[in-house]
């Protein structure tokens, strides 16, 4: 199965990753691949360059979800047959619907919109993000006026946060340590030393004066109403993590060369398999493409210098320097070569593997991106 065939039979498209080896780069690829072969595209994106959003026509980076002038296209020779739209992720407000969805009445989502504790956890708790991707991927998922969506993922230091996160963010609410705390504080509208224990309490009371009480009892207040969603949290998130398991979500795991890239996407492999989760494809991206040596002798190459040099430059130095230039970048594309190998021998099986060379510049616009899906799509080696 090639790239182009992924595109074609599946409703979702997940690019994971480690930091920076270009998950925003190829998942836009693929959504303007798919797009210009006649689907209707949703690229859900996180934290694009602003030169990205920009020159993708979203001048103002919102979350609302933008559709792609057809124009852009024409301008650059690109034919379109069917469309792109772009959502950028909007973290905390993804998680505010959540809340408000899901919450028993208005009043008690208002309450929590309202808390400090969630105003923190929204926007700042480790995992946040990566749940929240995977809540507006289930909140766009049966929309039907898409027939692919293409989801980026956030930059993970560990690659387990993006598969992990639905349990952390549950497991933080559901902890013995916070029921204590909520059980503490239903007694009597508010913390009730007496009801934890004697240690407990000497520790708390030793907190309040750091944080002061009312600081716990938001904790408390905001445990309480949290505990209200939870139902509805973890029913989504066990929905969420069995449509990843379903036909209609392909993952695509990119990576770049660098021995440490290749380390996190064989781990992100091996737990995906773990998980049940498929793994279509490896994108190989920022490969250093090889360069030919030259075929001319070196008093040929030494006469074509000498000849298109100004007068007085030093040939000999040059072509050596231009030498050792092409040596150097042999040296990285044969070391490059060789980690895909080993990617490719680790994880074996079924998947496809890309590689995509590294362009001569960052890719910044819709050719770019193009450029990029050519490769995508023409090159599976
Ligand atoms: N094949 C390529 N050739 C040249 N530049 C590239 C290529 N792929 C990506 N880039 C550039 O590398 C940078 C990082 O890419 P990108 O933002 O897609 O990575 P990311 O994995 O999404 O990063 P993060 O983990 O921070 O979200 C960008 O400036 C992008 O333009
Ligand atoms: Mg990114």
């Amino acid at each position: 199965m090639s790239l182009r065939e992924v595109l074609a039979s599946h409703r979702v498209v997940v690019c994971v990753g480690s930091g920076g080896v270009g998950k925003t780069t190829t998942s836009a690829s693929l959504a303007l691949e798919a797009a210009m072969s006649g689907r209707r595209v949703l690229c859900l994106t996180i934290d694009p360059a602003k030169r990205l959003a920009n020159s993708l026509g979203l001048q103002t980076m919102t979350s609302e979800e933008q559709r792609v002038p057809a124009a852009l296209f024409e301008s650059h020779g690109l034919q379109l047959q069917g469309s792109l739209s772009v959502m950028m992720l909007d973290t905390k407000r993804t998680f505010d619907d959540l809340v408000r969805r899901t919450a028993t009445s208005p009043a008690r989502a208002a309450r929590i919109l309202d808390n400090k504790l969630y105003q923190y956890i929204s926007t700042s708790l480790a995992g946040t993000q990566e749940y929240m991707a995977m809540e507006k991927l289930h909140a766009v998922k049966n929309d039907s006026r898409h027939d692919l969506i293409v989801l980026d993922t956030p930059p993970t230091s560990n690659a387990l946060d993006f598969l992990d996160a639905p349990e952390r963010l549950a497991g933080l609410v559901d902890s013995p340590a916070m029921r204590w705390l909520v059980q503490a504080f239903e007694g009597a509208g508010k913390l009730r030393f007496d009801l934890v224990g004697k240690s407990a309490a000497f520790l708390m009371r030793g907190l309040s004066k750091f944080t002061g009480t009312g600081f716990l009892e938001q904790v408390a207040a905001f445990i309480t109403d949290f505990n209200d969603l939870f139902g509805g949290f973890r029913a989504r998130a066990e929905e969420v993590s069995r449509y990843f398991r379903g036909p209609d979500v392909a993952f695509v795991i990119v990576t770049s060369p660098a021995p440490m890239a290749i380390e996190e996407a064989i781990f992100f492999h091996d737990r995906l398999a773990q998980a049940g989760m498929r793994r279509d494809a490896f994108v190989i991206n920022q490969v250093t493409p090889m360069l030919d040596l030259p075929t001319a002798s070196a008093e040929a190459l030494q006469t074509e210098a000498s000849r298109s040099l100004p007068a007085g430059s030093d040939a000999t130095h040059l072509l050596a320097q231009m030498r050792r230039a092409l040596d150097d970048v042999r040296v990285r594309a044969e070391h490059d070569r060789a980690q895909a190998a080993r990617l490719r021998h680790r994880c074996g099986g079924d998947a496809l593997y890309v590689e995509v060379p590294a362009l001569d510049q960052d890719v910044h616009d819709l050719g770019g991106l193009a450029r990029v899906a050519h490769h995508l799509v023409h090159g599976p080696v």
